[in-house]
């Protein structure tokens, strides 16, 4: 079957569409799904009223899925394969701890040594207006580097850590990222990276990153600035407006995203994330 696809962006994205992620699924139309996201970076399935098993199914065919070890507070109760991204309100009334998840440039789990190879994120609840993603294209923004960019920062390591994010740290969120960072000590990953699967090299870095391994923070963020306001540049960018029933793949190899806040917060945002395995990268920093 060819897939009807429609691209979101010049620079990342496609949706597929006219597809029931609700019924069972061929092989060879998997195997199409499966390429456009390593040509897409992104993809996109609309209208998807599947139920949790199903969204994991379907995750489940592009790899082992992860069980959230290292971000244990906000898994789902039920389902470990289910990450939380909310604000509704925990049980007892407190905030939830995952109502600030991704609010700066990321790629997920990036700061252990299994980085993610993908995430497929599901949306139940969004608010009136709001709540976008944005995502970059980690690919364009290597290549469009000049020679000299791309041979300056051929064998850096960018130290990733777990519990950065730009929102006021003075909140509820504290306890969370104190225990984030305990269970995920730094680890540095190559600044470039060369995608498993298409051979492409990709930038590999985000806000996680505040220094390049064997060197200081204040010789580092220059570049690291530089890098993260060329990779995010507008050109390089698709912005999600997210429906109900939207269920989004990315790349965490070959992208970045990040979520905006873009909204009122006293009105519900719910996501649920799948998160699939990676193959091994980086190493954990002993100093
Ligand atoms: C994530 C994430 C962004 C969002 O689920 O990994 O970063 O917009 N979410 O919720
Ligand atoms: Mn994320």
């Amino acid at each position: 079957m060819a897939l009807k696809l429609r691209r979101l962006s010049n620079a990342l994205g496609a949706e597929i569409c006219d597809i029931d992620l609700a019924k069972p699924m061929s092989e060879s139309t998997f195997g199409e799904i499966h390429n456009a996201f390593l040509q897409y970076g992104i993809l996109l399935f609309r209208n998807q009223d599947i139920s949790r098993e199903q969204h994991i199914d379907f995750s489940r065919r592009f790899g082992e899925l992860d069980d959230h070890a290292s971000l244990p507070r906000d898994r789902h109760p039920d389902y470990p394969e289910l990450l939380l991204v909310t604000n509704r309100p925990n049980p007892d009334g407190t905030p939830s701890e995952s109502r600030y998840t991704g609010r700066s440039w990321h790629t997920d789990f990036s700061y252990t040594t299994q980085p993610a190879l993908g995430s497929l994120l599901r949306c139940w609840e969004l608010p009136e207006v709001g709540g976008d993603t944005l995502f970059a294209n980690m690919t364009m923004a290597y290549d469009t580097l000049s020679e000299g960019m791309k041979k300056l920062i051929a064998d850096l390591h960018g130290i990733h850590l777990s519990g950065t994010r730009k929102i006021n740290a003075a909140d509820a969120g504290e306890a969370r990222r104190n225990e984030v960072m305990k269970l995920n000590p730094p680890i540095a990953q190559p600044v470039v990276r060369v995608h498993p699967e298409t051979g492409r090299k990709a930038i590999y870095l985000g806000e996680k990153v505040k220094r390049f391994d064997g060197m200081t923070e204040e010789e580092s963020m220059p570049l690291i600035d530089y890098l993260n306001r060329h990779a995010t540049r507008p050109e390089f960018v698709y912005r999600h407006q997210w429906r109900k029933n939207d269920l989004l793949i990315w790349d965490n190899r070959c992208t970045l995203h990040q979520a905006l806040g873009d909204f009122d917060e006293t009105q519900l945002r719910h996501m649920e994330r799948t998160t699939v395995k990676g193959t091994p990268s980086g190493h954990i920093v002993t100093a």
